[in-house]
């Protein structure tokens, strides 16, 4: 098939026509299990009733006004925001790397606003990922992703994944922040030693440094609390959110404390988008089906029962599965076998799930997903490993 779009998707052959809670179907009414949510994003699953009827209200309403204008929808996002987390402030746009973009900002016009512009560097870690401008490739320096773009280092400086004693060694009296994932999702499933985040804290606090964590993909819930860092111990100064945020909706969010938020002031940032009515009355909805009480813990309790089945898939199949990795129902099925191929294989078994780095299989299921899905995705797993 010819098409116009430019090359950067591949041609993918699979397409769905419509979608309801953890299921998709196509046109012609096949049913496939979805345990990838758009890549964590639809985090109620598809068509969730509470966000379709705050979606259609607001598009009866009213679509778009600006930021030249009051939206009493964002102000109340955020202030929710504000209320469940460390932040005291939040800057609303429209993607993950807008939001991580947004933050690199703030950090160096932190230090700008105070004098010590000389302070600018930002330093990433390995195998993370942190979107696709050029600061957010630079952050995370994956020649994966990286390979032709960056003419520079952007003013990025990187340290190895878990090594304390690196990081240190990388800071210079230029440096300005540190970004990481609390979990990381591409890179593999990976949740950050608790150990390891408190003694970046402590550099941090020790060298005066701004600390980032970019929650696009663990955050809003995905880990059982609303934001991972809220089970590690250690609270950042700013976060980017995004993805299962809007449920499907496009909206990115950078969260700051006064100290930090206070110096990006009027005209200094911004976006034409950004704080749109739709993607704030969706934002409600999905913060407001979030906080209900018991959900997240419904979460934990679901993230436990995929997990235990997995491991034991991982000990019936030991030469083909390595380990789960992972935390509430963002799980990582760490590989012996080829993932791609595994994932290929589930696909033709209809249950959709996404390839992550260090030969992994990501595990997404929308945070409601029932204990039927579950016992349904782990035996379409068990029936496609025994065919091996
Ligand atoms: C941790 C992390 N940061 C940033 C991004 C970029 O988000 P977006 O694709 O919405 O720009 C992603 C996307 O996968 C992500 O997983």
């Amino acid at each position: 098939m010819t098409t116009a779009l430019m090359p950067n998707y591949g041609t993918p052959e699979l397409e769905f026509d419509h979608g309801l809670g953890c299921s998709l179907y196509t046109a012609d009414g096949e049913r496939y299990l979805d345990f990838g949510m758009g890549i964590a994003v639809n985090s109620l699953g598809h068509c969730h009733p509470r966000l379709v009827a705050a979606l259609s209200a607001q598009a009866t309403k009213l679509w778009h006004t600006s930021n030249l204008y009051r939206i009493s929808e964002g102000e109340r996002l955020a202030a929710k925001l504000v209320a469940h987390t460390f932040a005291d402030r939040v800057f609303f746009c429209n993607s993950g790397t807008e939001a991580v973009e947004a933050g690199f900002k703030l950090i160096r016009r932190y230090f700008h606003s105070k004098n010590q512009s000389q302070r600018n560097r930002i330093v990433g870690l390995s195998e993370s990922f942190h979107g696709r401008t050029h600061a957010a490739l630079a952050a995370a320096a994956n020649p994966a992703h990286s390979n032709g773009f960056l003419v520079s280092d952007y003013g990025f400086d990187r340290a190895p994944f878990g090594d304390i004693e690196a990081l240190r060694a990388v800071i210079t009296p230029h440096t300005a922040g540190i970004i990481l994932e609390p979990v990381q999702g591409e890179g593999g499933i990976r949740v950050v030693p608790a150990d390891y985040l408190a003694a970046v804290k402590a550099l941090c606090v020790e060298q005066e440094l701004l600390l980032m964590f970019d929650e696009v993909q663990c955050g809003v819930g995905r880990t059982g609390t609303l934001y991972a860092y809220q089970q590690l111990g250690v609270e950042p100064d700013i976060l980017a959110s995004a993805k299962g945020l809007g449920g499907g909706f496009p909206v990115g969010a950078c969260l700051a404390t006064e100290r930090v938020a206070e110096t990006l002031t009027s005209g200094s940032h911004g976006s034409t988008f950004g704080g749109n009515p739709l993607a704030m009355a969706v934002g409600n909805a999905v913060i407001d089906e979030l906080t209900t009480p018991g959900f997240l813990e419904q979460v934990v309790h679901s993230g436990a029962l995929l997990r235990d089945g997995l491991q034991h898939l991982c000990d019936t199949y030991p030469t083909l599965l390595k380990g789960v990795t992972g935390l509430g129902l963002m799980i990582g099925l760490q590989c012996h076998m080829d993932a791609a191929d595994l994932i290929k294989r589930l696909q033709q078994a209809h249950l959709l799930v996404v390839k992550a780095g260090g030969n992994s299989v990501r595990l997404l299921p929308p945070l409601n997903v029932s204990e039927a899905e579950i016992s349904e995705a782990l035996g379409v797993i068990a029936a496609v490993l025994a065919e091996r």
